[in-house]
């Protein structure tokens, strides 16, 4: 007897455009009869949702969803989609599904860290990316971006938003005191924010991180503090050897 088992899927689907969409996520959609995703996430795939059952799910509803469907799922294929990379800032409800499911596949997207990275000219390896989007103790993180300061990597940073309990959100605000009271010069340092990239609501605000203070931006927000310089091999090999 062919026994088939099901499959679950969990992809990324790059951070709203959907140009982004990679080609084999699209056909994995496509091939999908179960669909499973945030509103966001969900808008992004949106031309492909035809003919599919679809669940819009919440952080509060989501666990009886990805049960309900455990139960019922019998062979068929199952699509989760994650804005951006699938490996990036996901990975409290991506080890959830692991838990449920077993055997997932993982397929990756391109991330709006990415996308930043792009905009701002800066190299992903000098860089420190630092998600606050998270919902354990963020103290070592913070620790992190004043080292990385220190060291002289570009920052990219994650904010934290939580509008339910205000004093464990780590927004553009918090993230300009907390530098401020950690002894850092911030109406010397450089800061870019990327709102809703590569949609139609998309914007930028460049300044210093202390205008930062008490300034308020979308949850869909990347922080980008630019540190390094041209480092090109022209600067790098010994000139006669050119
Ligand atoms: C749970 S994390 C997911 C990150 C995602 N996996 C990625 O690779 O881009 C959600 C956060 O990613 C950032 N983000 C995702 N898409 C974005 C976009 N289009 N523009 C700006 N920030 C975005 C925001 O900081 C948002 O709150």
């Amino acid at each position: 007897m062919n026994v088939k088992t099901p499959k679950v899927f969990a992809v990324g689907v790059g951070p709203g455009l959907y140009e982004y969409i990679t080609k084999n996520v699209q056909d994995i959609i496509l091939d999908a009869d179960i669909i499973i995703g945030y509103e966001f996430t969900l808008n992004t795939i949106n031309r492909l949702l035809k003919n599919k059952n679809v669940y819009m799910i919440t952080m509060t509803n989501q666990e009886r969803i990805y049960n309900k469907i455990k139960k019922e799922i019998g062979n068929k294929k199952l699509v989760v989609p994650f804005t951006g990379d699938v490996n990036f800032s996901e990975s409290e409800v991506v080890d959830r599904l692991i838990q449920i499911f077993g055997n997932i596949t993982i397929v990756p997207g391109i991330s709006s860290i990415q996308v930043a990275a792009a905009k701002a000219q800066i190299a992903l390896d000098k860089t420190k990316i630092i998600t606050f989007h998270i919902s354990t103790s963020i103290e070592n993180k913070k620790i992190e971006l004043r080292k990385g300061l220190i060291d002289g990597f570009n920052i990219i940073v994650l904010p934290r938003p939580w509008p339910s309990q205000p004093k464990k959100q780590f927004m553009h605000s918090e993230l300009a005191f907390y530098l401020k009271n950690n002894g850092f010069d911030t109406s010397k340092i450089n800061v870019i924010v990327y709102e809703s990239l590569t949609t139609n609501s998309e914007k930028i605000f460049v300044g210093k991180v202390n205008e930062l203070e008490n300034k308020k931006f979308s949850d869909l927000s990347i922080i980008v503090i630019k540190q390094s310089k041209l480092e090109s091999y022209y600067n790098i090999l010994d000139a006669n050897i050119m």
